[in-house]
């Protein structure tokens, strides 16, 4: 068991000036009821979080995990694309936010030198980041979340953006028998549960991808 993610109580900066959008959301949509309420719970980075060195040594950091560089593997696990919007408490867009996801592989080992357990899925990323457009939309393919000792399946995120700087959380699966037990979880409010949960869908029968999470990602902001 790791204890990755023991929850962070530092302050956000309060730096808005940069956030664009309206009010009312995306494409002049209403905003969600939940939305106000909802913002992701913060957390802490963990130990399994790649160094900018660490990464500087790998090939390829992108927002496709599902494959390393230009290698012919591909990851292992039931892949999954991960998509939506950055935004605020209020529903206003974030543009041009950077954000960086990292999980295990589904044997439960990180990208990390001290994340590798006695398998390792050389054909997954474990990392990868990318930087959503300017109506903040981002989009990642990656594995559905794999189990690890002592947690339930997550994926960690981190987001930057100068309107917040930086804020880190994590990502759950709508379903997932051992979010109950999960220490972190059960620490997590209604609000904060709804808004770090992946209801996964049926991707369309394409590429090989067998899962779709359409995942708002609020910055409680
Ligand atoms: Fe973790």
């Amino acid at each position: 068991m790791h204890d990755d993610s023991a929850r962070s109580n530092q302050p956000l900066a309060q730096r808005r000036r940069l956030i664009t959008g309206l009010a009312t959301g995306v494409a002049g949509m209403a905003v969600p009821g939940w939305l106000a309420a909802a913002g992701l719970p913060s957390m802490t980075a963990g130990p399994f979080y790649p160094s900018p060195e660490y990464r500087a040594r790998q090939l390829d950091w992108d927002a496709d995990l599902t494959r390393v560089g230009t290698g012919p593997g591909r990851a292992a696990g039931e892949w999954l694309d991960l998509v939506g919007t950055v935004v605020d408490r209020q529903g206003r867009i974030i543009d041009r936010a950077e954000i960086e996801i990292w999980q295990c592989d589904v044997h439960g080992s990180y990208r990390h030198p001290r994340g590798a357990g006695a398998r390792v899925d050389e054909a997954f990323q474990g990392f990868g980041s990318s930087v959503a457009d300017a109506q903040g939309r981002y989009r990642f393919r990656t594995i559905k979340p794999a189990p690890y000792p002592g947690r339930t399946p997550h994926i960690h995120v981190r987001l930057r953006h100068p309107s917040f700087g930086e804020f880190t959380s994590q990502l759950f699966v709508d379903g997932e028998p051992a979010n109950a037990g999960d220490f972190l979880f059960r620490q997590m409010s209604a609000d904060e549960r709804e808004a770090a949960m992946l209801r996964l869908a049926r991707a369309p029968a394409d590429a090989g991808v067998k899962w779709l999470a359409e995942r708002p990602l609020v910055v409680p902001v």
